[in-house]
């Protein structure tokens, strides 16, 4: 990956963001209005995936918004799994408004937890976690998607601030030395995988959580 093809997918960080897709709707619950019509992280997560991946690599994402205009912009090989239809179907109109091919954008309408564990587990360079921020969904999405990830892939979790997100999950990953930080912001962290194949383990699989010792 050259300098310029990331400045390049930079520009295109640059061009979303004053451009948004207006995609999602007001939270019922508290009233909360997405800013510009679509809920979103931080620039620098974007910038952060802009440098991560670019044409061809393999992209999952739980949510759908921004980084999904980006990820199919860059060429991505993208699945977005999101509950909501209107969300996709709003895309893909902004999509084709601005001559976006979105051939290589697979959407998979469903909540996450009912949809992950039924995708073919292809592999894959990089998974978003941003889709249901009740606890468990955070870990459920990491545990079907993130257990799809390649050794040296990458997972990105949104919204740290959320309690409901990171229960768990953000002091699992802390702990497992197969889970290299490579970023992390009061909002948004990312791990490299050290290790490949499912995340389901036994507890002797997990020595960092161990209260014993192992035998000599
Ligand atoms: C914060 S937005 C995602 C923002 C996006 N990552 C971005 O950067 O612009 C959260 C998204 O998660 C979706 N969502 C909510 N519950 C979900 C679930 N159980 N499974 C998958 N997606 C869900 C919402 O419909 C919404 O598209």
């Amino acid at each position: 990956m050259t300098a310029t093809e990331i400045e390049g997918r930079l520009a295109t960080v640059e061009q979303v963001l004053a451009d948004p897709p207006n995609v999602h709707f007001a939270d019922p619950v508290y009233g909360l209005v997405p800013p510009g019509g679509v809920w979103r992280t931080r620039r620098s997560c974007y910038e952060f995936l802009a440098a991560q991946c670019g044409a061809g690599s393999r992209t999952l994402e739980t949510g759908l918004g921004i980084s999904t205009a980006l990820f199919t912009m860059w060429g991505c090989v993208h699945t977005c799994v999101v509950p909501w239809r209107i969300e996709a179907d709003r895309l893909r109109g902004y999509l084709a408004e601005r001559q976006v091919d979105d051939g290589p954008l697979r959407v998979e309408v469903g909540y996450s937890h009912e949809v992950l564990p039924a995708l073919e587990p292809t592999p894959l360079d990089l998974v978003l976690i941003d889709g249901g921020h009740g606890f468990p969904m955070a870990m459920l999405d990491w545990f079907y998607a993130g257990g799809r990830l390649v050794t040296g892939g990458v997972l990105v979790l949104d919204d740290l601030h959320l309690p409901s997100v990171t229960a768990g999950l953000v002091d699992f990953l802390d702990r497992d030395p197969r889970w290299v930080e490579l970023h992390r912001t009061d909002k948004w962290a990312a791990w490299r995988r050290e290790s490949a194949g499912t995340l389901a383990e036994e507890w002797t699989d997990q020595p960092f959580f161990s209260p014993y010792r192992p035998r000599a």
